[in-house]
């Protein structure tokens, strides 16, 4: 019989290690917690303590670490990815059933998810995918992901996202932050798209009580006063979480060529701004430029939002987006108030 050990760090100050912490989240959330047989402490204050004397016995100094102990042997396994490859039976629908169906969240998909992809196959996967096509990119990302992985849509020129994925023929998913606040015709386009490709588009409200609050409190336009920030942070920024702890991956539109904000924007990252146990994040169109992106669209025949025929480029909500003149740039009439450095709403952190 087979049995799993994981052992796990505690720290001269009584925390336990941040990393253990997320490899047992990452298990947790992949449905594979209930083959962990049993935890041990490390206590680095305590070189008799049960982890401690382990470590010692089979020279291991990275925590958190397993043993799997079977037909008498015991092999050491440093790497949470590995012991879920190689010792774990797959997931099935497990990872599903631990967590909270809200009622508020995206539907979950239907589809079993590839098995479990943790940060070290993402950062392997970013090395392969550094440079390389949207096409390659989305194609990797849903053969492992399938619908586990959504496209943010914000209804500009993300709809490139939605035709690369439907030209892999594989499944995706995909939301849009509603923050109420978008242009008439950007809900019209929304609709467009979801009819063109016959996409779910999962729209995601701002919690009623948080908007009411800040109404109350300072008005419909207080981002003119006070900056974009706290707005942002209810209408977009915690809608998006809530949308992501549905996924284990997301994709969005960013490209380095955008704002100076953007200009390391990888193709593929190991997230953790939104959820500390983290999770992948592409940006196929990382690489592309603006031109780039409207000659696919319209050799593609794609619909895009009507207000690019009235001088938009990058469009968010209606009372922070204004047109931008020729010759200036893309992300000018976003915000454009502040400075070009603070330009950015908080989805795309770090
Ligand atoms: S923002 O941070 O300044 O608002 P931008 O509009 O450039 O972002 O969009 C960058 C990417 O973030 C988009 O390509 C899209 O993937 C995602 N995104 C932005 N706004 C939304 C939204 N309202 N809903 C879903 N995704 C969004
Ligand atoms: Fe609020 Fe403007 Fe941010 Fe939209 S872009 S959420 S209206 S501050």
């Amino acid at each position: 019989m087979k049995k799993v050990i994981m052992v796990k760090k505690r720290l001269a100050n009584g925390e336990p290690c941040k990393k253990c912490g997320q490899v047992e989240e990452m298990l947790k959330r992949r449905g594979l917690w209930d083959q962990i047989d049993e935890v041990l402490w490390a206590d680095e204050t305590d070189p008799e303590s049960p982890g401690m004397l382990l470590a010692k016995k089979h020279d291991v100094e990275l925590a958190p670490f397993f043993l799997v102990e079977e037909g008498g042997e015991t092999t050491v396994v440093t790497q949470a990815v590995v012991l879920a490859k190689k010792h774990l039976a797959a997931p099935q629908d497990r990872s599903r059933a631990t967590r909270p169906a809200k009622a508020t969240q995206p539907e979950a998909p239907k589809e079993p998810v590839a098995g479990p992809i943790g940060q070290d196959s993402i950062e392997a996967g970013a090395i392969e995918l550094a440079g390389a096509g949207p096409l390659t990119i989305m194609t990797w990302m849903l053969e492992r992901f399938g619908a586990r992985c959504a496209i943010a849509f914000s209804g500009a020129e993300d709809v490139a996202l939605i035709e690369l994925a439907a030209q892999t023929g594989k499944q995706f998913s995909v939301f849009c932050l509603d923050t109420g606040r978008l242009h008439p015709q950007t809900y019209r386009f929304i609709e467009k798209v979801r009819q063109h490709y016959g996409v779910t588009v999962q729209m995601m409200f701002p919690q009623a009580p948080a908007v009411e609050d800040l109404v109350r409190r300072k008005g419909l336009m207080s981002f003119y006063d006070d900056g974009h920030q706290e707005c942002c942070g209810v209408r977009k920024v915690e809608p998006l979480r809530r949308a992501l702890n549905s996924f284990d991956a997301w994709i969005t539109g960013q490209r380095r060529d955008q704002s100076p904000t953007r200009a390391d924007v990888p193709e593929l990252v190991w997230d953790t701004s939104h959820r500390a146990e983290g999770m992948a994040k592409a940006n196929p169109l990382a690489g592309w430029s603006q031109q780039k992106v409207w000659g696919f669209i319209r050799n593609n025949d794609i619909p895009y939002n009507e207000l690019h025929d009235q001088g938009f480029i990058s469009i968010g909500c209606e009372p922070c987006t204004r047109a931008v003149r020729p010759g200036e740039h893309e992300r000018a009439g976003r915000w454009w108030w502040e400075e070009a450095t603070q330009r950015e709403c908080g989805l795309h952190k770090g």
